[in-house]
């Protein structure tokens, strides 16, 4: 099989497969926020970020190729995921202590995995809505990082469309597909894909708050790296 080399160790893949396809199969984690390996590769979050050949590129979106040279988890490769995942933070209202997806969320435990202490950017604090109009979501627009999980989900699962996005950079936001832009009247159910996708606390279940004791959540019993998280999240 083709092989490459990753932090100096010997990788295999399948032609067409990508760095980070490739990293999981071998259970080396590369941290990632928007890469699920159900969907396509999205490629927006770019905390995937690893340096190949000498350039930074996204692990989930380039392709293995024979002989190349990764660098994932190296000072300089982290640090620039440091600095991505402070924008993130700053940009949204992301109160962790507060937060029901605490110690189950994926942007905090990459950010912990990461070394991210405290942002050294100035806080946006934007306002931004709740939209608590489903019987059985809630949708919290200021803990939402546009990772797209859920669009895609709902468009390639669910076969249902219920999310999109709207806006072009800074702009770039997440919308529900209907006329009123409600959850409430969008036709996402309980079972559907996308209705636990979420990696942030934006789409929560309702009825079920706080459930699981602080030293039982996901991330308190198995921190990343973990092969699951490596593979599946
Ligand atoms: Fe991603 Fe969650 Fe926002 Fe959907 S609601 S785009 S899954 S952070
Ligand atoms: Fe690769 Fe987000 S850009 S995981």
């Amino acid at each position: 099989m083709p092989e490459f080399q990753l932090d100096n160790q010997t990788v295999t893949f399948e032609q067409g497969q990508s760095i980070m396809q490739a990293a999981s199969n071998a259970s080396v984690y590369i941290p990632h926020l928007c890469f699920h390996e159900e969907f396509s590769a999205h490629g927006s979050c770019r905390v995937c970020m690893v340096k190949v050949d000498g350039r930074y590129l996204s692990a989930c979106t380039i392709p293995a190729k024979q002989d190349m040279v990764v660098f994932n988890l190296t000072d300089d490769v982290q640090r620039y995921r440091r600095q991505l995942l402070e924008m993130l933070f700053i940009e949204g209202n992301h109160l962790c202590p507060g937060c029901e997806k605490s110690g189950g969320c994926t942007l905090q435990s990459v950010a912990i995995f990461c070394g991210m202490v405290s942002p050294n950017l100035d806080f946006q604090y934007p306002k931004r809505s709740v939209d608590a109009s489903h019987p059985d979501f809630i949708l919290d627009y200021n803990r939402c990082i546009n990772c797209e999980l859920c669009v895609r989900a709902s468009r390639e699962v669910d076969r249902k469309s219920v999310f999109g996005m709207s806006g072009r950079g800074r702009d770039n936001h997440l919308v529900v597909n209907t006329k009123s832009g409600l959850l409430g009247d969008s036709t996402l159910q309980i079972n559907d894909r996308a209705a636990s996708i979420c990696p942030v606390g934006a789409l929560l279940i309702k009825h079920r708050g706080f459930s699981t004791p602080i030293g039982a959540r996901k991330f308190d019993i198995n921190p990343l790296p973990h092969h699951r998280a490596a593979k599946n999240e």
